[in-house]
């Protein structure tokens, strides 16, 4: 089957966003007789934690190749370039400006790692340029972004996927099926549990000035102007509004989301009340 028309095949599946590249398993499909027609090009956007980690998933599958890195930090970059390169034997182009990677016509898919403000700009922006799309969850800060953001992939026809990758897990799977069953009865209540505390923990700093090879004008790009603050930056960004949602949405869309899915709930809540304080952590930024 010509890798176009199994993208395409595939894309009912996928526009729910809920397949892993793996589980499509173009590597079984191809493996050993990989014509240059067949091969799906990769482009990067973010390739410091999350994004790298798809790559190198991606990879993982002989067909498919990647053929540019983009990213803000110089350093980042370069170790990326220098890990690509281990992987594969072949030197990505490397970008600081998505846009310009964008340009490329020989990019399929372009895989979206940058922290959440940046998502609904960038997505959109790859669907324009033709590219499908595998985007880092949560899909974005605010619905008017997801909204927006499923308008770009309906106007240009592209295949995207988020990355919930619990939707994928087998065991997962095996626990909708069980509870479609019916053999617990009728579920009245269903609790979810996060227990994590990684990038909570910050206690602040001063600002400093922004170190060699980084464009932070760019990094912050949608989010308000303000100067550099290393707690604020690579990874920790997710505990604050301008860029994130803390851990409920960065978790909260992994594991919030199992819950709804298992319960067939795809509307809107009723009612959402919360309670917290800063009790372990005083020191913690407010
Ligand atoms: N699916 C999962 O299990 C999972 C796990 C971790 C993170 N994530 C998601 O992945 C995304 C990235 O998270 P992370 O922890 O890897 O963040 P990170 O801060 O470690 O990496 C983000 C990278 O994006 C780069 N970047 C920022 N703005 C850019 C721009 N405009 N152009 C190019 N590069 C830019 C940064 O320099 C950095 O290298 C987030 O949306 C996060 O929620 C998903």
């Amino acid at each position: 089957m010509e890798r176009r028309k199994f993208i395409r095949n595939s894309a009912s599946a996928i526009a729910a966003g809920f397949i892993a590249p793996s589980m499509l398993n173009y590597g079984n499909l191809f493996a050993n007789h990989v014509s240059a027609n067949d091969k799906i090009n990769v482009g990067l956007i973010g390739c410091r934690g999350m994004g790298w980690a798809n790559l190198s998933d991606f990879l993982i599958h002989p067909e498919v190749d990647c053929v540019a890195l983009c990213d803000i930090d110089q350093n980042v970059l370069n170790r990326r370039a220098a890990d690509a390169e281990k992987l594969r034997n072949t030197k990505s182009a490397l970008y600081g400006d998505y846009r310009k990677m964008l340009e490329r016509k020989d990019i399929d898919i372009v895989i979206i790692g940058t922290p959440d403000h940046w998502h609904c700009l960038q997505m959109a922006d790859a669907c324009a340029a033709g590219k499908d799309v595998y985007v880092e969850k949560p899909i974005a800060n605010s619905i008017a972004e997801c909204d927006a953001m499923v308008a770009a992939a309906k106007r240009y026809n592209r295949v995207v996927q988020v990355g919930q990758q619990q939707r994928s897990g087998d065991h997962w799977h095996e626990m909708k099926k069980y509870i479609d069953s019916g053999k617990l009865g009728k579920i009245a209540q269903v609790n979810v549990w996060a227990n994590f505390n990684y990038a909570a923990i910050l206690n602040p700093i001063p600002d400093s000035p922004v170190p060699a090879g980084i464009d932070f004008d760019t990094w912050l790009g949608p989010a308000p102007m303000r100067t550099f603050n290393e707690k604020r930056f690579h990874g920790a960004w997710r505990m604050f509004w301008d860029y994130g949602g803390g851990l409920m949405t960065d978790w909260g869309v992994h594991l919030l989301d199992m819950a709804l899915w298992g319960m067939n709930v795809t509307g809107m809540p009723n009612r959402i009340f919360s309670s917290g304080g800063q009790f372990a952590y005083p020191d913690n930024y407010a």
